[in-house]
């Protein structure tokens, strides 16, 4: 091996923090097609359901151990009150969904069909509470309604909807956006709010409830900074107030500038990397949140929630505008893996993080055909899949070294190889993305620490980066074993086409 070959040097025996498998969450918003048509076809449609709910959509979430849905938004959740979503359907108010097509809503997706549903996927509920247009009375008594167990008026009131057990809601969101379509807030009067309502979400018998605080947009520290200080004093050491134990950030990937998103599949190389380099800016805005945060929490009690995140490009062509439907090509999928990278490295900042969204919004896992019902699984869904190996596993340090594939891109450079790794007690995984679009490489694993007994590894790829999966081509972007890696005198070495993600799996003596 040259001094100058691409390596990836991994201490295998220096485990670190813990990757939450809720960095691997899902966000399911009344929006579009996602809820509606997405998740729930209603009890008398001809597409398999249980109860209403697509079963073929909860195969698929299931394969990815899907670990929590949020919901009900997104901007919908500080307009949604949630006595409209229960009771017998037929009685259920309608509402205008102002945010997402000016659409009427009959709520017949409520709270018991998205308890059923997180029962049926095995997923933990993060409900988002309404601090825009609610009451704190209302989310007070909405988390009665869903977790007490005994006489109380919200436990009465669940029973007489047919549902006798509390169920367990671990995550509970105060609000959303409060800078914007949440109330557009100043950082100063949510903080109060956040104080105010996060005071009223109770445990109730043994449920915990995790409070995530509606944080910041993209690069926005100092609404970090203000949310922080109601919890701790700069540079105090001592516990954090418990208003709140998560502070979310949202953080958008598109091709071009917000006002230019550009299309989801008709995209050129530059615009190529110009999304790269916007999704990379991911690691950025973690660090810059976290040293915030670092400031009034140093011990990282409070976690850092990425609970929106993903690409948003140009509607379909003929879509609603307002229904955030695209399709999802390999470029998707990498935007997802070097997400996935920082997430790993900053396992002891980030709690959780969202994808945007899981069905036929935004960067969905799956996209169901409205007129024959067809679903698909999209690049990224195959990521996530992928990576079903790091959940819960303890993160390891990769240091690059050697030539590091740089391009320039507007002024700034982007790095076209990223990488992480996890490890648990036998084995490790090791994820790498090449973003070259034109160049395959070879990367060494220069394996420290620990003996390696076995290794196989997986390839995602496709001829083009516009290639996406449809109901005619459901697997033209498929993950497929790959012979590409051999052992190496330091490790192993890896090859990585052009415009690929590469897992490696390990077996440790
Ligand atoms: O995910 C779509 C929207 O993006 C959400 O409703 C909102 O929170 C964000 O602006």
């Amino acid at each position: 091996m040259t001094d100058d070959a691409l390596t990836a040097i991994i201490n295998l025996d220096l485990p670190g923090a813990t990757i939450s498998r809720h960095v691997y969450g899902h966000f399911a918003e009344h929006l579009g097609r996602c809820i509606y048509g997405g998740f729930w076809v209603g009890e008398d449609s001809e597409i398999p359901n249980e109860g209403g709910i697509r079963l073929d959509v909860v195969e698929a979430l299931k394969a990815l151990s899907i670990p929590n849905l949020r919901w009900p938004g997104g901007c919908f959740a500080d307009d949604y009150h949630w006595r409209d979503g229960i009771g017998p359907r037929e009685d259920r108010p309608r509402m205008v969904n102002s945010h997402w097509g000016d659409v009427v809503e009959d709520n017949s997706f409520g709270t018991h069909e998205f308890m059923q549903l997180c029962e049926m996927l095995g997923a933990d509920p993060y409900v988002n509470g309404n601090v825009g247009s609610g009451t704190v009375q209302e989310m007070s008594e909405w988390v009665e309604y869903l977790t007490r167990g005994d006489e109380s008026p919200m436990a009465t009131l669940r029973r007489a909807n047919g549902r006798d057990e509390p169920w367990r809601v671990p995550f509970f969101g105060i609000g959303n956006e409060a800078w914007g379509c949440g109330g557009n807030m100043t950082a100063d009067s949510y903080a109060a709010l956040a104080r105010q309502y996060g005071t009223y979400v109770r445990n109730h018998g043994d449920n915990v409830v995790y409070k995530i605080a509606a944080g910041a947009n993209v690069d926005d520290y100092r609404w970090t900074e203000t949310l922080m200080k109601e919890l701790n004093c700069l540079g105090c050491t001592r516990q954090p107030a418990g208003f709140f134990q998560g502070l979310s950030l949202h953080y958008y990937t598109h091709s071009g500038a917000w006002e230019t998103k550009g299309s989801a599949t008709d995209f050129d190389t530059d615009d190529y990397y110009a999304t790269m380099r916007n999704a990379r800016r991911i690691e950025e805005l973690v660090a810059g949140h976290a040293a915030v945060m670092d400031c009034y929490d140093p011990q990282r009690r409070v976690g850092l929630v990425v609970d929106e995140w993903g690409t948003w490009f140009d509607v379909e062509p003929g879509t609603n505008p307002g229904f955030l439907y695209q399709q999802n090509t390999l470029r998707d999928a990498l935007v997802a893996s070097v997400h996935f990278d920082v997430f790993h490295a900053f396992a002891d900042r980030i709690s959780m993080a969202n994808i945007a969204q899981t069905v036929n919004v935004l960067q969905a896992m799956v996209l169901t055909d409205p007129d024959t019902g067809a679903l698909v699984l999209t690049p990224s869904y195959h990521v996530f899949a992928m990576n079903v190996g790091h959940h819960d596993a303890s993160t390891l340090a990769v240091s690059l070294k050697g030539e590091l594939p740089t391009r320039e891109v507007a002024g700034g450079e982007l790095s076209l190889v990223s990488a992480s790794a996890s490890t648990t007690d036998t084995s490790a995984l090791v994820s790498l993305s090449n973003l070259d679009a034109g160049h395959a490489r070879t990367i060494v694993l220069d394996l420290r620490g620990r003996d390696v007994t076995e290794f196989s590894a997986r390839v995602l790829t496709a001829p083009t980066l516009q290639t996406h999966n449809t109901p005619q081509a459901p697997d033209a972007v498929a993950p497929a074993a790959h012979d590409g890696v051999r052992a190496h005198a330091r490790g192993l070495e890896v090859d990585l086409p052009a415009h690929s993600y590469v897992t490696v799996s390990l077996a440790l003596a």
